[in-house]
């Protein structure tokens, strides 16, 4: 019997690509959404990649009554929690609306586990919980001070689950600190599809090769890096689903809270992504030089040592194979001039 594994936001960009290795994986994953940044059309895709029936709950996590009835109507071992609101520039403009579904959605998630009886949870965080890195690269025990309303909501719900976890020993929790989630499934059915406009760099060179944007602005080139612009670590969105499975299975041989980076180890410049992606296109993509923005810092890279130790899984797919299925997923469904 496969073990089913419910995804929240499992229609989502990260949460697809899950989905998909979950089934890879040998479990049964249900999808669970509310499709405020996703579609449904992702579901048929899922069902195609996978060859599994997939079972699709719609619903809010925030939604007691929906969560309790997927826990009564399934068999659910274990739950991914992806869901969530994500865009850092909005969670300043609207505090309250990410402290609701962020936070609030973890605790009604959590109390209904518990209540089911279920209490093995693998966690999306993020590495903006670190804020400012005082390092090149971030080992999980580095000070954390998240410098968004998004970030400390992704510390809020750590912190939930470390406390939930230290007075309930049977909790077995996976905080996962992703740092620069990029690319797309290489079938071209699942990618990013931001329902909005995009601000992270990948989707954004998506929609300047594909002319729906004139031009990419790079945001400062005068901080201290090789080239003078911003360096990140960006992981293959496929890559960071193969580390929650792996975390996953971690879960069955380890109770309480374990806590770990996903990231290459590895950074690159805004010019060496853009060079990856004119590359994978064959086009030149139009750029334009503009002052820093606000909160940026000049360089964040994980120090993967932690996971590759605990899970054994450390990132393969590099910055070609990021901006190669990136620019597919773009070619065959990004937005179309119609779109904006
Ligand atoms: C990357 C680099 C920009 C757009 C954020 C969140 C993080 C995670 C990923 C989670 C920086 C530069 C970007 C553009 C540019 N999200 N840039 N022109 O800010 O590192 O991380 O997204 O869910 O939590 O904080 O990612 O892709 O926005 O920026 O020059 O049009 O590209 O300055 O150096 P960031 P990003």
């Amino acid at each position: 019997m496969r073990k089913a594994i419910l995804v929240t936001g499992g229609a989502g960009y990260i949460g697809s690509h899950l989905v998909v290795e979950l089934a890879r994986a040998g479990y049964a994953p249900i999808v669970f959404d509310n499709f405020a940044n996703s579609s449904a059309e992702v579901v048929p895709r899922l069902r195609k990649l996978t060859g599994q029936p997939l079972r699709l709950i719609s619903g809010d996590v925030r939604d007691r009554g929906a969560l309790a009835r997927a826990f009564f109507d399934n068999d659910i071992a274990a739950v991914i929690h992806c869901a969530g609101l994500k865009a850092v520039a909005e969670g300043e403009a609207k505090p309250l609306a990410y402290y609701d579904t962020n936070v609030c959605g973890a605790i009604a998630l959590v109390e209904t586990m518990a209540a089911a009886g279920v209490r093995t949870l693998v966690f999306s965080s993020s590495a903006t919980v670190y804020g400012q890195p005082d390092r090149d690269l971030v080992a999980e025990d580095a000070p954390l001070r998240p410098a968004s309303v998004y970030g400390r909501t992704k510390r809020a719900v750590e912190q939930i689950l470390e406390d939930a976890a230290a007075a309930d020993t049977s909790w077995r929790v996976a905080l996962l600190r992703y740092f620069n989630p990029a690319g797309a499934h290489p079938s071209a059915e699942i990618g990013e599809a931001p329902s909005s406009v995009p601000n992270n760099l990948v989707p954004v060179l998506c929609e300047v090769a594909v002319g729906v944007r004139a031009h990419v602005e790079v945001f400062g080139d005068d901080y201290p890096t090789h080239d003078g612009t911003g360096v990140r670590d960006y992981i293959h969105v496929t890559d960071l689903a193969e580390g929650h499975v792996a975390a996953l299975m971690h879960l069955s041989r380890q109770s309480g809270v374990t806590t770990l980076n996903l990231g290459m180890g590895r950074g690159c410049s805004v010019l060496e992504v853009i060079a990856a992606f004119e590359r994978a296109c064959g086009k030149p993509l139009r750029r334009r030089v503009v002052s820093r923005r606000p909160g940026d810092v000049a360089i964040c890279c994980a120090d993967p040592t932690r996971a590759a130790s605990v899970l054994g899984w450390r990132a393969r797919r590099d910055l070609e194979a990021i901006c190669g299925d990136a620019w597919r997923w773009a070619a065959r469904n990004g937005a179309q001039p119609a779109d904006r």
